[in-house]
């Protein structure tokens, strides 16, 4: 691998040995990938702060250096941990200790809290969600970035036309402290263009199909790059971010074109780069199947539990949440996951007032995903993001219900899924 002089004064300790330990990290990681050159990078999304068994353990032994140290540098000496070199953001974590009565371990909201002191004071913004770019985090298009959790890679590549792999732990934490990130992949203009058309030959419009649409192409091409096309609506931020999260779910996509909206796609043949493949049709037969899929997690009426906002809600969704639930009383837990800082703006809004006057609450941090946590005794849960239909049932031994925001308000509301396809 090639180094500039910065590089190899890095890896040959003249910033210390954390940042030697970095390097040496990136360095191996690079090679293992033919990479040639490492990419300069001054936006790092990662996660230090979630709590794990190993990281308590790794911090009782020698303290935050020493969990850092192991688990973000790979080294099995105890290094001090100066501050970042470029901005870093902290991704989702477990929950805190205002998540009252949610069934999470107290030490682990204690580690969390020391954490969070630890890496805040070296310079981690602790924005503790999935969904940075809500929340003030938004690199440029063009700009090479290393960011972790597959809804947020494959929104900031093919929304926000930034460049970065699904970068892990180590990567991250390696790349905060020198800058760089090995330069492969989707950092290439070459591997970023369309490798499959797939075209719509039934409006996606609302919300849940475009999660429908992106759970079938994710399936469809798998980690491919897909050119997406048909009788497709202008969608929202909302809209981008259920879908990619969909398609990273069903399969591991990280990067999407839409033609006429995302920054690289001006045309359908520029998302290509000249020739255009035949497309594949996803037609009233694809959606009903891939509904079904989502569905066939579901068999008991009785909804204990309703979660949305995953990926973390927006505040369009937040308030759509708290319109549905003016004036009524739920029977099952619902559960509205959403960044903090969003958390703040529902607050003054009044959207967080009307939601827990009828029983339901937002948590910020995290989801019963990433913290195996759902309400006591749940059996059988209702949302309305693919991603956590997909994900949870294995997670935590529960059946799913999949359907559109209202259907799952109004499960909340009744305690009974009355969900269908229309
Ligand atoms: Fe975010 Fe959890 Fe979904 S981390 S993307 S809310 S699975």
């Amino acid at each position: 691998m090639i180094l500039t002089d910065d590089e190899r004064g890095m890896r040959d300790g003249a910033e210390g040995p954390a940042v030697a330990a970095a390097m040496d990290l990136l360095v191996r990681y690079g090679e293992a990938l033919g990479a040639e050159h490492l990419c300069e990078v001054r936006n790092v999304a990662g996660t230090t702060t979630q709590p794990s068994p190993a990281k308590a353990r790794l911090v009782a032994e020698g303290g935050w250096e020493r969990a850092f140290s192991v688990i973000n540098l790979d080294s099995d000496e105890t290094l001090d941990v100066p501050p970042m070199r470029v901005p870093t953001c902290q991704l989702q974590q477990g929950f805190g200790a205002d998540a009252h009565g949610v069934p999470y371990p107290a030490e682990f909201v204690d580690l969390q809290s020391d954490a969070e002191a630890f890496y805040g004071r070296r310079g981690v913004n602790i924005l503790a969600t999935c969904t940075p770019y809500q929340v003030g985090n938004l690199p440029v298009r063009g700009e090479h970035v290393a960011w972790m959790e597959s809804s947020a890679v494959v929104y900031a590549n093919s929304v926000l036309g930034a460049r970065t792999n699904c970068e892990g732990t180590a990567s991250t934490g390696a790349a905060s402290l020198t800058g760089r990130i090995p330069c492969w992949g989707n950092h290439h203009v070459t591997n970023r263009l369309g490798t499959h058309l797939v075209r719509a030959d039934l409006p996606v419009r609302s919300f849940r199909d475009w999660g429908l649409f992106g759970y079938f192409v994710g399936d469809l091409v798998q980690e491919a790059r897909p050119v997406l096309v048909g009788e497709l609506a202008r969608p929202d931020l909302t809209d981008l971010k259920h879908l990619g999260a969909a398609a990273a779910s069903s399969g591991g996509i990280e990067l999407f074109h839409l033609p006429g909206v995302t920054p690289e796609a001006p045309t359908v043949e520029a998302a290509f780069g000249g020739r255009v493949p035949e497309a594949v049709g996803y037609g009233p037969a694809e959606r009903r199947t891939v509904y079904d899929r989502l569905n066939d997690q579901g068999d008991r009426e009785e909804v204990d539990f309703v979660l949305l906002g995953c990926p973390h809600a927006s505040l369009d969704q937040i308030r759509e949440a708290a319109r549905l639930l003016e004036g009524r009383h739920v029977e099952a837990e619902l559960w509205i996951m959403a960044p903090r800082a969003l958390k703040a703006v529902a607050d003054r809004s009044g959207y967080t007032a009307v939601i827990e006057a009828a029983g339901g609450r937002i948590l910020a941090d995290s989801c019963p995903a990433m913290s195996r946590a759902a309400p006591e005794g749940t059996r059988v849960f209702a949302t309305d993001s693919a991603k956590q239909a997909h994900y949870l049932p294995a997670i935590l031994g529960i059946e799913a219900w999949f359907g559109t925001t209202a259907e799952c308000v109004d499960a909340a509301v009744t305690g009974r899924w009355r969900g269908e396809l229309r």
